[in-house]
């Protein structure tokens, strides 16, 4: 299937996005995962596109996720946040998974916050944890980079030794000390999904250095540095991981422990915002 050229898609996103906003430039993009979508209500919204009123969006299907990009201001900090995220399970192409970092990138965000619910891989982790995220493994078996190389948005080969930025990484950790609030920090491995993983391959995924699984984020870090945006990551650990606890995982009960999480989350988030530099 021939597709539009991404940085075209780009471009369409970006004019749509400016007759709303006229000449609002987000600083800092954020994008919520499952059951974190509520963040939102923080913001103070300029403007709010559901995805469906998008060009080149793709509909959002996950249960527990909105379709919203919205842009806006917590406190004097201007930004862009992606409310439901496309995920790879759903049959998404991995362009269109990244095609809202990219938009971010584009208008004018340099630094980006991404979260997730995870599942804990590492024994001393429990369930409504959250991880900073320090780096990361791809076994999704995709790269959203494969293609002819968009040079409008970065390099062929883009570096990925600092994928986290470390000094925004630093500064959640002192807002979630400030709050007396434990941070865990650890690397995520992302899979495909959508089935949850086997005890086996929880073994070898803390074997190869895992703290916490996951089924997104990844693309979407990867389009950051391509794009030469910051990034920070949070994991908000929602169960023990395939074999550790000796039960069934779902996803409903992902969503319950998430959403009991996410003051703290929406807390953290909120006041490193007025921390970036
Ligand atoms: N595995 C993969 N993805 C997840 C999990 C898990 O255990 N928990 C939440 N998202």
């Amino acid at each position: 299937m021939s597709r539009i050229p991404a940085a075209q898609a780009c471009a369409d996103v970006c004019r749509v996005i400016r007759e709303k906003v006229g000449d609002f430039s987000p600083e800092i993009g954020v994008v919520l995962g499952s059951g974190l979508g509520n963040f939102a209500s923080r913001i103070e919204v300029v403007a709010q596109l559901a995805y469906a009123d998008i060009p080149h969006f793709q509909p959002c299907h996950v249960e527990g996720h909105s379709g919203n990009l919205i842009l806006g201001r917590i406190g004097k900090r201007r930004i862009i946040c992606q409310q439901g995220r496309y995920h790879y399970y759903e049959g998404h192409d991995p362009q269109d998974i990244v095609l809202p970092i990219r938009v971010m990138s584009q208008m004018g965000a340099k630094s980006l916050l991404v979260s997730n619910a995870a599942g804990g891989i590492n024994e001393g982790f429990e369930a409504g944890d959250v991880m900073l995220i320090r780096d990361h493994i791809n076994f999704m078996g995709m790269n959203p980079l494969r293609g002819i190389n968009a040079d409008v948005f970065g390099a062929r080969f883009p570096d990925m030794t600092f994928a986290y930025n470390r000094e925004l990484g630093e500064l959640m950790l002192n807002v979630a000390r400030e709050n007396s609030i434990f941070m865990r920090e650890g690397v995520y491995l992302a899979v495909s999904g959508p089935s949850y993983e086997t005890p086996a391959e929880i073994n070898m995924f803390r074997t190869l250095g895992a703290d916490a699984v996951g089924m997104s984020t990844v693309p979407e870090v990867i389009a950051a540095n391509h794009a030469g945006m910051r990034v920070v990551g949070l994991s908000c650990i929602a169960n023990a991981a395939a074999g550790m606890d000796n039960v069934v995982l779902q996803h409903e009960d992902v969503n319950e422990v998430v959403g009991k999480a996410s003051k703290q989350f929406e807390e953290l988030v909120e006041q490193w915002i007025q921390t970036v530099p």
